[in-house]
Formats: C-alpha cells, structure tokens, sequence
C-alpha cells in the first residue's frame, strides 16, 4: 500500500483552499472528520478513486502538525495555516479584495500590499505540495479565486504537467479588474493552466480580452498563443449540483415528513417563500426582504397566507463588511417582525445556522416560491437544488437575472435584484401561478438540472483538459460509472 501523499505519487491532484471535510470532534471527544457536503466532491471522488486522486487543501483552523490521511478511500493532503495567514490571505486578499471586486465590487475591495504578500507565499505553498505529489506526466486541477497564482508557479517546477484551472465566481470585465494593482501577476498566475475554465462565456471572454490587453499576447478566439508556443484555452463549464441525489433524499418518507413538519411548524400559510444562502452581501438578501416586508405592509400578501423562511449561514464572520451585513439584516428582520409581525405569527423566519443536506431538501420540499436574487453570483448552486427536489413538478423559482444559474434556467421568474418593485410584482406572481404554469416552467428546468449534472461537468472539463496538449502523456481515465 502506497502512502499517503507519498512524493510521485498520485495521477490527479485537485488543489483546493478548503478540504472536502471538516474537523468534528468524536463522542468520545478526539477529533474526527466528516465529509462537508459541497457537490464538487462527489463529482470529484469517482474520477480521484479511478485516477489514486489525491486532495490538497486547507482544513480550517490553525492546527499545524497535520498529516496527509485517507477519509472514507479519499487520500486528502492537509495544508496548514498560521493566524497571520488566516487573516493577510484568506480574510484580508481573498475576501476582502478578490472576492468583492470579482462580484461587481458590490462591496468596496480593500488592496494591501500585505495581504498581497501572504497570498503570493500560500500560493506557493500550495504549488511546491502539488509538485511534490503529482507523478510525472500527471494531471492537476487547481479550483478557484484563492489560488490563481498556483498554475503557473507549479509549471515553473513540473512543466511536465497537464494543469487546469477553474473559476467557481465571475470574472470581471476590464473595467473593475483593472483596478487591482497585481492584475498582470494574477493574469500570469493563470496562463500557466492548460486550459482556464469559468462558469459563462462571458467571464471567458473578460479573461481573453484582459490577457490581450494586459499581458500582451496574441490570442484568437477562446486560445491564448504564449511567447514559448504554449497555448492556453479559456471557456465555459458552467457548474451543477448532484441532481440524482438531491431527487432521491427530497423522495424519502423521513424529508417527505420533515417537510410536512416544517410546513406545519409556520401555521400552514398557503404560500411559503424561502431563502437560502450563505450570510454575503453579494447574495442580495436584504432587498429581497424588502420587498417581502413591503407586500405585507401594503396588504398585497397577508401573513395568515404567507410568511417567508431565510436561511442565512454564518460566513466569513472575522471579515468586517460580514459582520455589518449581520447586523443590518438582523435589524431590517426586527423591524419587519415588529412592525407587521402577529403574536405567534412573524412575518419572516430567520435561521442563522448551517443545516444538513437532508433537512436542505426538507425546506426545498416545504417551500412554494423559491427566491435567489444575488447582486451578483457565478452560478448559485441553491436554484439547482431546489429545482432537482421538485420532483413533482410544482414550486416557483424567482431567480435574479444577475445569477449565473439564469443563462440555464429561463424559465424562472428572472428579476433585476436592484429593482424593488420589479420584485415585488415578481413574487407576488410567483404567488398567484396556477399548477399548470408552474408545472410547464419547472418540468423545463429539471430537464436542463438532471441532464447537466455535476459528473458531467467534471466529466467534460477533464475531458478538455487532456486534449488541450494531445502529445502529452497521461491522460485523466474517466470514472466507470456505477
Ligand atoms: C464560494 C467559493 C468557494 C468557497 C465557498 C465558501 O462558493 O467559490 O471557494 O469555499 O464560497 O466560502 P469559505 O470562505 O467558507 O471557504
């Protein structure tokens, strides 16, 4: 038996900043993993299992004397991460300067040239682990804003492998992008992939446009033709959910009576509306209540029918502007709970709490009008999940037009999430469908979610990946299908 993370080792190395686990502690009180429930590593795990896959990636925390280890047959190699870097590289330039101006600078990024440093030498660190284990002619996929250093730092060492790269947010235009003072570094960063993947072809085309403009290189349509004679491809893979698995568990009698639990526990109104996201100001959620508020206010909806969930998981609680959005949510809630709210009877149900998949479908099975209305966001994997529980056909999605999910899912009520009043006469619509309107829309959608799930996304970026250098070695085997 090979060890874990032993050098050489392994034919496809994902490269991650988060691990797909998270540290628990046991019963009996020593520390435990436990499978965190992101779909990106069930689309991973057949072809990691088909290919001695191994997952490079942080666990949280400031725990340092970490060893590469196995997790229910998954071979995952635990970066670690100082206090100082906690806070320069992960809180400071990934989410307080990457991650607002990547979506529309809906907050204001802050650049520090410190932070820059500490995101320069984590990428680092990550690259010189992915060359370390990666055998030779080997593929590695590195994933997401954190780490866009990383491809070409590990070609540098290992121009031996074939190195792809995706993007889980946007990609901004040149106009918001070129406010960065590193912006030709991150472009370099980039160009050592093989092939850059994004959620639209949109952010593709920002990519193209930028390379040319602020690097310098000759390229022509979605290829970047590199001064060494590389190439460099950049396109669109738009992301998905595990859709079969999310229909099954929405199917079972234990979510099937939780959702009627749910139901029953906000007075059985006749139309539930709900929220689900992480606490983020690009998520778009204190408009949404807004709107919500004000159709109570004006008499247009009544509580005795209608009353609105929001899920709301706690994120990022260190970086400043989340702590704000917090309290302004939490603020606007008491208010319109106050102002509008009867005894027993509040007008939104607000849960500051991360849940289990399981009790997710519950809420997707309980919920009549499903509202995603983000400022901005890559894609929005909730949209897709609350469609692949609706297995009856029924259920309204309000969907903002600014979603990337929304180049997928026409059939939604698309809204402007700037736009109050546009959404309150959206969801008010959503209210007053009639089942065959609602069947016709969502039957629409859920052929677009099962038939575009996530293996076939991983599937088809690997698929690229190895024929974007065919004279090179080793190429990804897909995974058998089981
Ligand atoms: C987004 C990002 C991921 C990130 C996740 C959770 O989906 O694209 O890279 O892991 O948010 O955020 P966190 O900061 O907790 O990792």
């Amino acid at each position: 038996m090979t060890v874990v993370g032993a050098p050489g080792s392994a034919d496809l190395v994902i490269v991650a900043n988060r691990l797909p686990v998270d540290r628990v502690e046991e019963p009996d009180g020593s520390a435990g993993w436990r499978r965190s429930p992101g779909g990106l590593v069930s689309a991973l795990e057949p072809v990691m299992r088909e290919n001695d896959g191994i997952w490079i990636g942080w666990p949280g925390g400031t725990e340092q004397d970490l060893q590469p280890f196995q997790d229910d047959g998954l071979d995952l190699v635990p970066m670690t991460m100082t206090a100082e870097e906690i806070s320069d590289f992960y809180e400071g330039f990934s989410n307080a300067t990457l991650w607002p101006l990547y979506h529309d600078v809906v907050a204001k990024p802050e650049f520090h040239r410190k932070w820059w440093d500490a995101y320069v030498s984590v990428n680092r660190r990550f690259a010189e682990r992915a060359a370390e284990v990666a055998a030779e002619h080997s593929t590695v996929w590195v994933h997401d804003y954190q780490l866009q250093l990383v491809p070409a730092m590990l070609r540098e060492l290992r121009p031996d492998l074939r190195i792809g790269f995706y993007l889980h947010i946007p990609f901004p235009p040149n106009e918001l992008f070129s406010q960065l003072p590193w912006r030709r570094q991150l472009l370099e960063g980039l160009l050592g992939a093989d092939l850059v993947g994004f959620q639209l072809s949109g952010a593709a085309q920002n990519f193209i446009r930028l390379v040319r403009r602020r690097v310098g290189h000759k390229t022509h349509r979605d290829l970047v033709y590199l001064p060494d004679g590389r190439m460099v491809r950049a396109a669109a893979f738009p992301i998905s959910i595990d859709a079969t698995a999310y229909e099954d568990l929405a199917r079972s009698p234990e979510v099937t009576e939780r959702a009627k639990e749910i139901r029953e526990a906000v007075g059985n109104p006749r139309r539930i509306f709900l929220g689900v996201d992480r606490l983020d100001y690009t998520k778009g959620i204190y408009a949404r209540l807004r709107a919500f508020g004000e159709l109570i206010a004006e008499g247009s909806l009544d509580v005795e029918d209608a009353v609105f969930v929001q899920v709301a998981t706690p994120s990022r609680e260190q970086v400043e502007q989340y702590r704000i959005l917090r309290d302004d949510i939490e603020r606007l809630v008491g208010r319109i709970n106050g102002d509008l709210g009867k005894i027993g009877q509040p007008v939104i149900h607000y849960l500051h709490s991360s849940y289990p998949r399981e009790e997710m479908a519950a809420f997707f099975r309980a919920a009549d009008v499903m509202v995603v209305t983000p400022l901005r966001d890559g894609m929005n994997l909730v949209a897709k999940e609350y469609v692949a529980c609706r297995f009856e056909d029924d259920g309204a999605l309000v969907l903002s037009e600014f979603a990337g999910a929304a180049e997928e899912l026409r059939q939604a009520w698309l809204v402007n999430p700037y736009d109050i009043n546009g959404m309150k006469a959206a969801l008010r619509e959503a209210y007053d469908a009639d089942g065959r309107d609602l069947a016709r829309r969502m039957r629409a959608m859920r052929k677009t979610v099962t038939q575009h799930d996530v293996s076939a996304w991983a599937r088809s970026f690997l698929h690229e990946l190895s024929s974007v250098r065919p004279s090179h070695g080793k190429t990804v085997r897909p995974a058998k299908r089981s």
